[in-house]
């Protein structure tokens, strides 16, 4: 515990311009100080720092908050480290209150620990580069794998000596205990005698976030049937391998500027590949992923990129890793290797260069990767296409974010040439069943007929998508649908369908195009026959344009599944919550809208060099996204605040 006082003592002493200004060079504009932002790639400065609020705020990225929070982002800390590093930083003194005995002890031992394996890792270092059987052993097949000496200095990998006794020796001849190295996993016993853990191994530390050793693997020389290849250190007070990622202290800052992390299996992958300039990357060290280790990735990005070895069985068995990251939203990406190869080995084998260049052509989205391999799988068995169907909308109905997964759905649907709308109901199936399971997990004492509320208000919607993600002619899409299939029909005190939408739309510009001159086209019509249904006129229409059109909108509509009836859930049908689907399809659409002027606002924003300007579209910013929180809100959308 550290006492509120002090934590107040270091808010106010640590000034939030200069504890920046250690990572990056501020400059005066107006009120505020202006850089290129320190968390993502950027060319002309939308980080701001204001010594007045105490705050920084970046407008590319949208990350905000106090100098407590900019040195948790950008040194990877807790918070109660942060806390401690600016007191050090500053001379202020961070006694940690009332903390248990038995909790002082565990710190004790903790810190002892660290101690012991940072000289662990020196000593390893020394016998590789001075040891004559660290050189003729270790360092020597460290170069034949092609390791320059910057790699072996980034990662401080060492080498082992195999008597069995040296580092025992040493480290007593230091004056280290036996009971921490024993403790830290550098000894084990036998016999009741200790010897060193790792024998005549190559060494490599593995770091925490912070770039502490907290543990070891040690791949062994030759090749001795009777040992395992790599020997890792124990689960211990400071490892716990479900935590960690090897290689995460120096991929961080890359990944952090990548916006991407690369995701391999060994530790050779991460060393080949940092040294062939992809310097984002870290080993989950053959385990199957973790939750753990995929929040770690989270703190830096939302975007991962697994790399598989090429062999098919260890993929298949990935699949639950991949699983797991869509859960925890992140967005995942796939690249394989040819057979029997891994990253590293067809790294050395291609070059940086190519392999680069590889990764950039070969890499694929989640779907298209999971749908390659089990498609080439199943051949023409159309049983085992149907499995792969209900596998792969699984895999979809875990994405949290609900445009994401219609995304997906809709790229699903053309790779697989399978209508959308039973994707569709596939999908609602299964998140009918997983709300249900939530709903029991959590215990919620709902009213009867609260879940169908919420399924309708959630389900997905088939968002047609045009063009590869554009979301908005999706929505201008859809208004065209529901004015097409209901804009006759009257909803709210007389108010056509086509009345609400004009009025509601008329200050979105719709994107030129086919979607403008249908609802052009329709308004005119309407206006001559109001309250009549205008479908079959459209689809008899005398211009080829309009009447494919018309026939395309109709063809897709929505009709919700019989699926749905399967678990005794009355849905509503959409003409019985027409001005709800009416009323949120002009939300989505105006969001999407506001966003793009968001977007469009903030490009203005980080070129401007004059102030006034700066001051003027930062008013703007504020405003749209005042905007876009109360449609957010009222479509039940969370919004990140910027
Ligand atoms: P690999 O067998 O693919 O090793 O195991 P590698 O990384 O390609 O190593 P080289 O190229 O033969 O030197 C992948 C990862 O699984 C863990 C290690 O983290 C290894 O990097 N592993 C493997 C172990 O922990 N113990 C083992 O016995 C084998
Ligand atoms: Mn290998």
């Amino acid at each position: 515990m550290i006492s509120r006082q002090v934590i107040d003592q270091i808010r106010e002493t640590a000034r939030i311009e200069e504890v920046v200004g250690d990572y990056v060079s501020l400059k005066r504009k107006g009120q505020n100080q202006w850089a290129c932002c320190p968390f993502h790639q950027e060319k002309s400065p939308s980080f701001s720092v204001s010594p007045s609020k105490g705050i920084f705020k970046c407008f590319g990225c949208g990350k905000s908050g106090d100098s407590i929070g900019f040195i948790m982002e950008i040194e990877g800390l807790g918070y109660l480290e942060a806390i401690r590093a600016l007191g050090k930083k500053y001379g202020i003194e961070v006694k940690e209150e009332e903390q248990s005995s038995e909790a002082q002890q565990e710190q004790n031992e903790r810190e002892a620990q660290l101690i012991a394996m940072n000289f662990a890792c020196r000593y390893y270092e020394t016998q590789l580069k001075e040891a004559e059987e660290g050189q003729s052993i270790g360092l020597s097949y460290f170069k034949e794998r092609g390791f320059n000496s910057q790699t072996i200095e980034t990662f401080q990998l060492g080498y082992s000596p195999a008597s069995g006794q040296a580092l025992h020796e040493e480290a007593l001849a230091k004056g280290y205990q036996e009971q921490i190295l024993l403790n830290a996993g550098l000894l084990s016993e036998s016999n009741g005698r200790l010897y060193d853990r790792f024998r005549g191994r190559v060494m490599f530390p593995i770091h925490n976030v912070s770039g502490k050793v907290i543990a070891f693997g040690a791949r062994m020389m030759g090749n001795d049937k009777n040992q395992p290849k790599y020997l890792n250190s124990p689960e211990t007070l400071l490892y716990h391998k479900k935590n960690i990622l090897y290689g995460i202290a120096q991929a961080r800052q890359a990944i952090r500027q990548k916006d991407n992390c690369y995701l391999t299996e060994g530790y050779t992958d991460v060393l080949t590949l940092h040294q062939a300039g992809v310097s984002n990357v870290v080993a989950s060290s053959g385990t199957s992923l973790t939750e753990e280790q995929i929040r770690l990735i989270k703190r830096y990005t939302d975007n991962v990129t697994v790399l598989y070895d090429g062999d098919q069985a260890g993929i298949k068995a990935s699949f639950r890793g991949i699983d797991l990251l869509l859960q925890e939203g992140l967005n995942v990406r796939a690249v394989t290797f040819p057979d029997g190869e891994d990253p590293d080995s067809y790294c050395r084998k291609v070059g940086a260069d190519a392999f680069q260049a590889y990764l950039q052509v070969e890499v694929r989205d989640f779907m298209s990767f999971m749908l390659g391999i089990k498609l080439a799988e199943a051949g023409k068995d159309p049983l085992k296409k149907a499995e792969i169907v209900g596998e792969i909308v699984s895999s979809i109905a875990l994405i949290d974010d609900t445009i994401k997964r219609a995304v997906y759905l809709k790229e699903c649907s053309i790779q697989l040439q399978m209508a959308e709308d039973v994707l569709i109901a596939e999908l609602n199936k299964r998140l009918i069943k997983k709300r249900k399971e939530d709903k029991q997990r959590k215990e919620l004492d709902l009213p009867e007929g609260v879940v169908n509320a919420v399924t309708t208000l959630d389900y997905v919607q088939p968002q047609p998508i045009i063009g590869a993600l554009d979301l908005r002619s999706g929505y201008e899409r859809e208004i065209c649908r529901l004015l097409l299939s209901y804009g006759h029909i009257s909803v709210d005190e007389g108010r056509f369908v086509v009345d609400y939408l004009f009025e509601e739309t008329g200050d979105v510009p719709f994107m030129a195009g086919p979607f403008q001159e249908f609802m052009l086209a329709y308004q005119s019509e309407a206006m001559l026959k109001p309250g009549t249904d205008l479908s079959p006129y459209f689809m008899a229409h005398e211009r080829e344009d309009l009447r494919k059109m018309a026939i395309e909108l109709l063809s897709s509509r929505y009709e919700i599944s019989e699926a749905w009836k399967e678990h005794d859930i009355e849905v509503p049908r959409e003409q019985d919550i027409l001005s709800h689907v009416v009323v949120t399809t002009v939300l989505r659409l105006k969001w999407q809208h506001i966003r793009k002027l968001i977007e469009e606002n903030q490009k203005v924003l980080q070129s401007s060099e004059i102030e006034e300007e700066t001051d003027l579209h930062q008013k703007i910013h504020f405003e749209l996204k005042q905007t876009e929180k109360e449609l957010a809100g009222k479509l039940g959308i969370v919004v990140a605040g910027r």
